[in-house]
């Protein structure tokens, strides 16, 4: 993305949850901060019907599934994570945060969750920007660290904050890993697997191929493909499941859990009149950091 402007892709994000929450039954995922969050464009076409029924509805009518997957995979994170709160873990760092409102949401998890959200600088600057017009209260349990990830690594940005390496850690990146380069995922990965303690988790979404999409699906996948691109963020790296797990092995995970897009519409989108569903190419995964055999 570019170094200057704030991600237009988190926009769009927060854009999706605010909508949905207005204008689709059942809610999936639902996040009353999502409008104030937006920009003052998307809020404008979210509260209005008209306008959202034309841009959302009918000029991005061939995004609607990337919605649901958007939508989807904030669901998954959030219920793994707060299963593993429940379990005792205290530390949960949203890795390319974006818009994501959970600090607000979860207020009543301050005593015992500390959250660290780490983004790109002109990204994180826009969104703390709006966070203060939305709350006067301070959010004493969030840490925002501005980060360039393409330029240093999710354990230097983490050593800037209060993270402590010695107590387990719940990591989400979501919406981003296509974004990156196979091998920047990969470092990204064997980075939070050389920092986290034992016990931390991941959850993650990551893209498949094109040619393993079904040929139904394709023409979506690479208009939205193009769309992107031309905002300046290309997606660049794609996955099978088996090479998905493979990597995952690889930088230090074991895979506790994978919802596929089947598994998502079963579970999140099932029954609905209004055609709400997820895209073939989003997977969902939830890692657990390895327990390394140590040789006697
Ligand atoms: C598609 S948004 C996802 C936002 C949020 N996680 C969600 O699921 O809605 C991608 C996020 O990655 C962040 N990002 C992109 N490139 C980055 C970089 N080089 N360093 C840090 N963050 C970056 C953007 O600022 C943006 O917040």
């Amino acid at each position: 993305m570019s170094s200057t402007q704030a991600s237009k892709t988190a926009e769009i994000a927060a854009a999706v949850r605010a909508a949905h929450r207005r204008y689709d039954h059942p809610v999936v995922f639902d996040d009353p901060h999502a409008l104030a969050l937006t920009s003052p464009a998307w809020r404008a076409i979210v509260r209005s019907r008209v306008l959202h029924r034309l841009v959302v509805r009918r000029l991005l009518a061939d995004f609607r599934s990337i919605h649901a997957e958007m939508l989807g995979r904030a669901r998954f994170a959030e219920e793994e994570l707060l299963r593993a709160v429940a379990g005792g873990l205290g530390q949960y760092v949203i890795i390319g945060a974006g818009l994501d409102s959970f600090a607000l949401r979860h207020r009543e998890l301050a005593p015992q969750l500390r959250v660290f959200e780490l983004d790109h600088p002109a990204s994180q600057a826009v969104k703390i920007e709006r966070l203060a017009k939305i709350t006067t209260e301070p959010l004493a349990h969030v840490e925002f660290i501005a980060a360039d990830l393409e330029h240093e690594t999710v354990a230097t940005a983490l050593a800037r904050s209060g993270y402590d390496r010695g107590a387990p850690a719940f990591f989400a990146w979501l919406g981003n890993t296509y974004y990156l380069t196979p091998e920047a995922i990969a470092g990204t990965l064997r980075g939070i697997a050389g920092l986290a303690a034992p016990g931390s988790e991941l959850v993650l979404d990551y893209a498949l191929p094109v040619e393993q999409q079904p040929p139904e699906e394709r023409r979506a996948f690479l208009k939205a493909q193009a769309a992107v691109e031309r905002r300046g963020e290309p997606w660049r790296a794609f996955f099978t499941p088996p090479q998905f797990a493979r990597l995952a092995r690889e930088c230090g995970f074991e895979l506790m859990a994978t919802l596929s897009p089947a598994e998502q519409l079963q579970r999140y989108f099932s029954g609905r009149s209004d055609g709400l569903r997820p895209p073939a190419w989003g997977h969902f995964a939830h890692l657990r950091l390895m327990r390394w055999q140590t040789v006697p």
